[in-house]
């Protein structure tokens, strides 16, 4: 962890235009800092019951709540030079339109936990796959050493790789996967004329 990095300032919670219910404090984090306007932008979704983190099922899931993830991810994005803008919702369309809004240039990677749609949301893997950005699917459990419906994902066909069953580090192991993903594709890409290609 780097600790010559000088503090920034606290995010400001940015607000967006998707629709369902929502609690403004818990669904919306979003950490612009330490990343400027080149930094890495990871876009983090979670879906339904994962808003009851910290009272749901504590022995499964842990006692973290899923405020307590995003503060640990905007550190972490913090310390990456990246940024994050989380997002939880218990609508399976509020999801496939934030996937829908990365794909049109608001996120250059997306960590999604789809919760119980991992199991059955064909819509989910469409949006993904069709995002074309990398994408990660994170679960606080390990579903494969579930019950049988949580054994099958129909969503990580479309992504680029999972972590599963690190509790709420699923999605710091996750987020640090995914930036360094991004950025060796970015160094892998040619350079013609002094420029890189996108
Ligand atoms: C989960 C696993 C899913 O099977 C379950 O429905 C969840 C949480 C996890 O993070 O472990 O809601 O996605």
């Amino acid at each position: 962890m780097a600790t010559s990095r000088r503090r920034a300032p606290q995010p400001t919670p940015r607000r967006h235009a998707g629709r369902g219910v929502v609690k403004p404090t818990l669904m919306r984090h979003s950490a612009k800092i330490g990343a400027g306007q080149t930094g890495l932008r990871i876009m983090v979704l979670s879906g339904p019951n994962l808003d009851r983190l910290g009272r749901r099922e504590p022995s499964i899931y842990g006692t973290a709540t899923l405020e307590d993830i995003h503060r640990r991810l905007e550190a972490v994005a913090q310390e990456q030079g990246a940024s994050v803008d989380c997002r939880q919702s218990n609508h399976e369309g509020d999801l496939l339109d934030w996937i829908g809004q990365a794909a049109d240039g608001a996120a250059e990677g997306i960590l999604i936990n789809p919760g119980a749609l991992t199991h059955t949301s064909y819509a989910l893997y469409d949006a993904v796959r069709s995002a074309l950005i990398p994408t990660i699917e994170v679960h606080l459990s390990n579903p494969y050493a579930r019950e049988e419906f949580r054994r099958k994902s129909v969503v990580v066909p479309a992504c680029l790789g999972s972590v599963a069953g690190f509790g709420a580090v699923s999605y710091q192991l996750a987020l640090l996967g995914l930036i360094d993903h991004l950025r060796t594709m970015a160094q892998s890409r040619p350079i013609v004329s002094g420029t890189r290609q996108p």
